[in-house]
């Protein structure tokens, strides 16, 4: 990360905290590491990201639907999902520091590092080699290219390492209250498999038929080694997740259906489609025949928001056997090639997958900016504004009474009284007008109104635009229909 890029997303988080977005967990007792509390404005934020997708499965595709699983599950779910065997990262402690890092995050590093010095080739390299070595599974080509890149430990600054060990990233708990009787289970470390176990459930009593979706937003769990980078890696997390369920032999036709769908969703939010790009994966996960990230470039480079992952019928396939409960679908429909139905069969899932607070990174990211403003009389003045899609800003309009006496406030309440139905609104009367939209625009808010002696004589108000500052004057009453444009 160059100095710049590292000052743009220091000052993001400060912003964050200062204005009520993101707090360290706990703060009182100096925070816990890699997990965060979201604020008024932040808690916001987060709900509409979660509605406009949750929306955007459910509600605009009608063969879409949702379910609320629980956090825990039997704990055989995770035997049959290959979590228990297969959730694991490679890792290696510095035997001086006593720190424990993930070997990929390490070498990724040493990468970017190479790419900041000006040698792009070395760093492509570096990482194809990674690539091979993880997917390979082999430990000691890896140590070896750690080794030959001169890796050394950033708080020892030393290389004495020990051997590369898988570390198993689930939280696990006792259920009961009796520790003799008690039953070890998990939190679970994706949203996924509650939508699996219930795939005959929601199949029979939705009536759906394949293709469909199951879409479930919902808490995950994953004791990360390396925490970092504020919430974009955190140890509890929410994930948006939707598996979609069809006949064998059409998953790739499908995955390459969402691959496309799930980046027209990033840019129907406005962000400009050359900050993504697509990385497939040369590891495949267990479960996955084919399966590529969407990267953001966060001010810390081009990282994943969500993954498209092609799980063929892995994981049905896996509760069947483990549950001894048949989890097949009878398609009635006429294959063509025998005239005959397609009868009985395991579907195969394509499954997309994003996490919920990366996306209000990714959000804060696009969004936060620091402005030189030219004034009328040629002098210069700073504004910081949070450039956040209407359709997801954590207020759309601001109400302000440019004084508290003259009826002024009375007028105000009653645009509030016609608004607040329909959309977020916020009401002020202290302080200076234009300090008060500075604030708007440190939250993001897209409209401010303010109501002066004038609405008194005419009925009219200024609305004044977040991102141009521009400032109209119209009617009281064109005022929600205005903002109710923006919003759709
Ligand atoms: N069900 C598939 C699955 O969980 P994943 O690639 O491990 O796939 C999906 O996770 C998404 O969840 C990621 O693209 C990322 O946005 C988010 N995510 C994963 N681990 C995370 C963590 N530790 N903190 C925040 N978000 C995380």
């Amino acid at each position: 990360m160059s100095i710049q890029q590292d000052n743009r997303f220091q000052a993001i988080i400060s912003h964050a905290k200062e204005y009520g977005f993101v707090f360290p967990s706990s703060e009182i007792y100096d925070g816990l590491s890699a997990v965060y509390d979201y604020g008024p404005y932040g808690s916001e934020l987060k709900k509409n990201i979660r509605d406009y997708w949750w929306r955007s499965m459910t509600q605009m595709h009608d063969n879409i639907v949702g379910i609320d699983a629980a956090i825990f599950m039997h704990p055989t779910t995770w035997k049959a999902s290959g979590h228990v065997d297969n959730f694991s990262d490679p890792m290696i402690d510095n035997k001086d520091s006593k720190k424990r890092y993930r070997v990929d995050h390490l070498l990724e590093a040493k990468a970017d590092q190479l790419r900041e010095s000006g040698q792009a080739n070395e760093a492509d390299t570096l990482l194809a080699e990674m690539d091979r070595l993880l997917a390979a599974e082999d430990f000691t080509g890896l140590k070896q290219l750690m080794n030959d890149q001169k890796i050394v430990c950033s708080v020892s600054g030393t290389a004495n390492w020990t051997d590369i060990r898988q570390f198993n990233l689930m939280f696990s708990t006792q259920l009961g209250s009796v520790a003799e009787d008690a039953d070890t289970i998990y939190l679970r470390p994706e949203t996924a498999q509650g939508i699996f176990v219930n795939f005959l459930n929601v199949q029979k009593t939705a009536r759906m038929k394949i293709p469909f979706g199951i879409a479930q937003t919902g808490k995950a769990f994953r004791n990360e080694i390396v925490a970092r980078q504020f919430i974009f890696r955190m140890r509890e997390f929410e994930q948006m997740e939707m598996q979609f369920f069809v006949r064998p032999g059409t998953q790739m036709e499908w995955y390459n259906y969402w691959k496309d769908a799930r980046l027209k969703w990033h840019t129907s939010l406005g962000i400009p489609a050359e900050k993504y790009r697509y990385h497939d994966h040369v590891k495949l996960a267990h479960y996955a025949d084919a399966a590529l990230d969407i990267e953001y470039e966060f001010p810390f480079g081009f990282k994943e928001v969500e993954g498209i992952h092609s799980r063929t019928d892995f994981d049905l396939k896996s509760h069947q056997e483990y549950s001894k409960k048949k989890q097949q679908y009878f398609d009635a429909d006429v294959d063509p090639s025998t005239g005959k139905p397609y009868g009985n069969y395991i579907p195969y899932v394509v499954e997309t997958s994003i996490g919920l607070d990366r996306m209000f990174l990714l959000v804060l990211s696009h969004a936060y900016e620091e402005e030189t403003i030219t004034k009328e009389d040629g002098t210069s003045d700073n504004r910081v504004v949070m450039r956040i899609p209407a359709k997801i800003a954590p207020n759309k309009l601001a109400i302000l009474p440019l004084m508290k006496k003259d009826g002024l406030p009375e007028i105000a309440k009653q645009l509030l009284d016609e608004c607040k139905p329909h959309f977020k609104c916020f009401y002020e009367e202290k302080d200076a007008i234009g300090k008060r939209y500075r604030r708007q625009d440190a939250i993001g808010t897209p409209f401010c109104v303010t109501i002066d002696h004038q609405t008194k004589e005419d009925g009219t108000v200024t609305i004044r635009h977040r991102d141009s500052m521009k400032q109209e004057r119209v009617h009281l009453s064109e005022i929600k229909s205005m903002v109710l444009t923006a919003l759709t």
